[in-house]
């Protein structure tokens, strides 16, 4: 599609909608790799490795658009920082769903919200198109796309060439490997896991070693159908947390709901939290408390004492999953709001001690330093809504010291908007936040590093990035 005309479906899309919608208002253009050019500010001279971002690259085919932003097909942005430079480059994920969509020009497949296309009889037993879209993982030779409810696709870790379905030695075809694996800092090893359902609905954990080779393996039950994004590492166990969201697995059998329609909230059911032993992959305790939703944690560590410490973003219900689908639209209607809490746990006991607000900002997309991945971290960062400007999309990059309640925090300029921060260790201690920002006034995409210690100096680097980078979800730092 040229330009003009791309800039003409962008002012249509967008027309008496917010600014932000413009980020995804026509679907991401493949480019580079190419060298950046310098808007200001000069590269980190030790800023040395390469940022991977996966997101729903395109949201539209056909003259239609998907039911929800996580149908959306994959795309990565990769920028390596190399000799001086950063070469960024941008490709769709080659999946089979992709490439015969491609070629049909229209939706053919199911999804998350998507419904295969035809009569209902014609939808039974279809199975969802990949859409590797979630999240990276960054292994020694391999750059993996993440979807939850599949095999991950395996890349080209420079050329972002796809290079199939990715089985880590030992998963499946269609096994679920989930888009928020944990690496730990010291042995390397990556933990994940994948949610079965069926006659049996089960989380199948995964441990790994550093090449993501999958060792170990054990199935721990779900009390019913249920919805689980991410999990967290927290000292010498692996913490989930099991929001009551029920999946209605005869509808999507049959072919008459998609699986996002096919959730309900059922807060009576409250939220359940399985600790299960690290090394030994088995649960040590499981238990019910308060109902409430969550798609991300932070992190979590265990104290002197023993107790389980684990920060996340609440939501009060699932009416998130709900904006989540109208996001597509550019004009979403339903309200939501979430709050960074920590949650701390008697992990043997199997009760929770307390669970309160660390802050009372908008926010979503948590992360840490790679180095405190299940141990006691200083530093939170995330994307939030700064409270005086009425945005319905973050504008606002926050770092918390979750212990003090200190913040160190950025607002963009009106019009621009942040993805998630990547957060990259420097030397002695210090670190940078690498994100995408989408400025709305200029249509155009920029990569952003800010100091972690100090981000309300600004950016102390900014990349023109040749194409709009739609938003996205997930990203990953490798280190040269
Ligand atoms: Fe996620």
């Amino acid at each position: 599609m040229p330009t003009s005309t791309r800039d003409q479906v962008r002012d249509t899309f967008s027309q008496g909608k917010p600014l932000w919608s413009r980020s995804i208002a026509t679907p991401a253009v493949e480019f580079g790799p190419v060298t950046l050019p310098v808007l200001s500010g000069q590269l980190p001279a030790d800023l040395r490795g390469s940022l991977y971002r996966n997101g729903a690259g395109r949201l539209q085919r056909g003259g239609q658009s998907v039911d929800h932003w996580f149908d959306g097909d994959g795309g990565i942005l990769a920028v390596h920082f190399r000799d001086a430079e950063a070469t960024a480059l941008y490709r769709y994920v080659q999946t089979q769903g992709f490439q015969a969509e491609a070629a049909a020009d229209d939706f053919l497949y199911a999804g998350y919200g998507q419904m295969a296309p035809g009569p209902f009889w014609k939808r039974w037993g279809a199975q969802p198109k990949n859409a590797a879209n979630t999240a990276v993982l960054a292994l020694p030779d391999k750059l993996l796309a993440l979807w939850e409810a599949g095999n991950p696709h395996s890349l080209d870790l420079d050329t972002l060439a796809t290079l199939g379905l990715e089985n880590l030695g030992s998963l499946q075809p269609g096994q679920p490997y989930s888009a928020h694996p944990k690496a730990d800092p010291h042995s390397g090893e990556i933990y994940n896991f994948g949610v079965v359902f069926g006659p049996r609905n089960y989380l199948q954990l995964y441990r790994s070693d550093a090449s993501g080779q999958i060792y170990q393996q054990s199935q721990i039950p779900l009390p019913r159908p249920a919805l689980v994004h991410d999990f967290v590492i927290a000292g010498a166990y692996l913490v989930f947390v099991v929001p009551p969201v029920v999946l209605s697995v005869l509808p999507i059998l049959l072919g008459t709901k998609g699986f996002s329609d096919a959730m309900q909230w059922r807060p009576q059911y409250g939220t359940q939290i399985i600790v299960v032993d690290r090394h030994t992959l088995q649960a040590v305790s499981r238990f019910e408390t308060d109902p409430w939703y969550q798609w991300h944690f932070g992190n979590g560590y265990q104290t002197a004492d023993g107790t389980v410490v684990i920060d996340y973003v609440r939501y009060a219900n699932f009416d998130t999953n709900q904006w989540l689908k109208e996001v597509v639209t550019g004009y979403p209607k339903t309200q939501v709001s979430s709050r960074l809490y920590r949650l701390r746990l008697d992990a043997i006991a199997g009760s929770v001690l307390s669970n309160e607000p660390l802050s009372d900002l908008e926010c979503e997309f948590p992360i840490i330093s790679p180095q405190d991945v299940g141990q006691h971290h200083q530093s939170l960062c995330f994307c939030y809504k700064s409270q005086n400007r009425n945005e319905e999309y973050f504008d606002s990059i926050g770092r918390l010291d979750p212990d003090r309640g200190q913040l160190h925090q950025v607002t963009l300029a009106s019009g621009c908007y942040p993805v998630e921060p990547v957060y990259v260790p420097g030397p002695q201690g210090t670190g940078w936040l690498l994100t995408v920002v989408f400025d709305g006034n200029q249509d155009q995409s920029t990569l952003q590093i800010f100091s972690a210690d100090n981000l309300a100096a600004g950016p102390v680097c900014v990349l023109a990035l040749p194409e709009i980078i739609p938003f996205g979800f997930h990203g990953t730092w490798q280190p040269r």
